[in-house]
């Protein structure tokens, strides 16, 4: 089943929303690339009301290649969700998908996110008020509940597809373990086995290709969405399709074409090597030399001297198990804001 309402999605491979990371040209790089469907990050239902410029950047996209386009919004509130939605209709959203998974206090604290799961009847609420006032398919992306004690998926889930939810995805982790633990695969096969006929997207921890493969056949879920396994390596759909990864010329034209889009895409070029930092770090994972890169280009302000050094690292750069070793983990949780 690779049907999301009235969309055949040619893949069950989807790139999961990530704050600071699932913008326009990088969902566009994950589309070419072979992702079935990209998210939008979390976009704010009371910006796109008072049409926050900020929060309108957000709803940019490539309507050539994005496609079906699923604009993901969070918010507590039923009259102003709908409202964001039809906004983000009219700016081209083809798919709404609520958040109900985000664990962040200043998102819950409002009763959106992961709060919603404190209240399946009004996460509820909210699917039938968007889907009525827009005619769109609407998802939802839940957690498996707010703690260890409330692990009520299947409740929330049997509330969102009474209302009509077109698919649900679930990382399985509750609200308190923002991202510590394991995600609990058993859940997923859980709830694709009490929803078989229902598309069900399974997430977390999926770090290989294999792994991806093995969450489908072991949970029986319809589709896998992939976080962090892609940063810095949205090659990671050409693998799933059955290409190559990246050749070291490949992966420094991949990050030059994502730097260039980049810049044009926050149009301030100070700003947009600021915050291209945290991508480069991601591309230079597990590269001989990337700890000496990395503070290379944090010190670097100009996208001409980004381009330079990405020229001289990528060109040549080669994975290295030791230097895998000695790396920090990458701090991804900076993104979140
Ligand atoms: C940097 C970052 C930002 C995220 N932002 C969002 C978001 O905006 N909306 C959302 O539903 N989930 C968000 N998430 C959660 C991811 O979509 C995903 O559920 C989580 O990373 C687990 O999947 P993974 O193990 O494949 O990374 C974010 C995760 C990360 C790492």
């Amino acid at each position: 089943m690779l049907q999301i309402g009235p969309y055949t999605l040619p893949n069950p491979f989807i790139l999961a929303p990530m704050a600071g990371v699932s913008e326009e040209p990088f969902r566009v790089i994950a589309f070419r690339l072979g992702a079935a469907l990209c998210p939008t990050e979390l976009v704010s239902s009371q910006g796109l009301m008072r049409a926050n410029q900020r929060t309108l950047k957000y709803l940019r996209f490539d309507p050539e290649v994005e496609r079906p386009y699923s604009l993901q919004i969070f918010g507590g509130e039923p009259e102003a969700m709908a409202r964001a939605a039809v906004i983000g209709k009219q700016y081209g959203a083809q798919i709404i998908d609520i958040n109900m998974g985000c664990p962040v206090k200043k998102v819950t604290k409002n009763g959106a996110g992961s709060a919603l799961l404190c209240e399946p009847a009004r996460a509820a609420e909210l699917v039938r008020r968007i889907h009525a006032a827009t005619g769109l398919p609407v998802t939802c992306k839940i957690r498996s509940g707010w703690d260890e004690h409330n692990r009520n998926y299947l409740q929330v889930a049997g509330e969102l597809f009474g209302a009509g939810c077109a698919a649900l995805a679930i990382h399985p982790r509750t609200q308190a373990q923002g991202y510590s633990g394991k995600a609990d695969w058993d859940v997923i096969a859980d709830l694709k086995r009490h929803f078989p006929d229902r598309p069900i997207i399974g997430n977390g921890d999926v770090k290989t290709p294999a792994d991806a493969r093995r969450m489908r056949e072991s949970t029986g879920c319809d589709f896998v969405m992939i976080g962090r396994a892609a940063l810095g390596n949205p090659w990671i759909f050409r693998e799933l399709a059955g290409g190559e990864p990246p050749t070291p010329e490949e992966r420094c034209e991949g990050v030059l074409a994502h730097f260039r889009a980049h810049v044009a895409f926050v149009g301030d070029a100070l700003g947009a090597v600021r915050s291209f930092r945290r991508h480069m770090a991601w591309y230079a994972h597990g590269l001989r030399g990337a700890a000496a890169f990395r503070a290379e280009v944090n010190a670097l302000d100009t996208p001409e001297e980004v381009e330079a050094a990405v020229r001289r690292f990528f060109a040549s750069a080669h994975f290295d198990a030791t230097a895998l070793e000695e790396e920090q983990d990458v701090d991804y949780r900076a993104a979140l804001g």
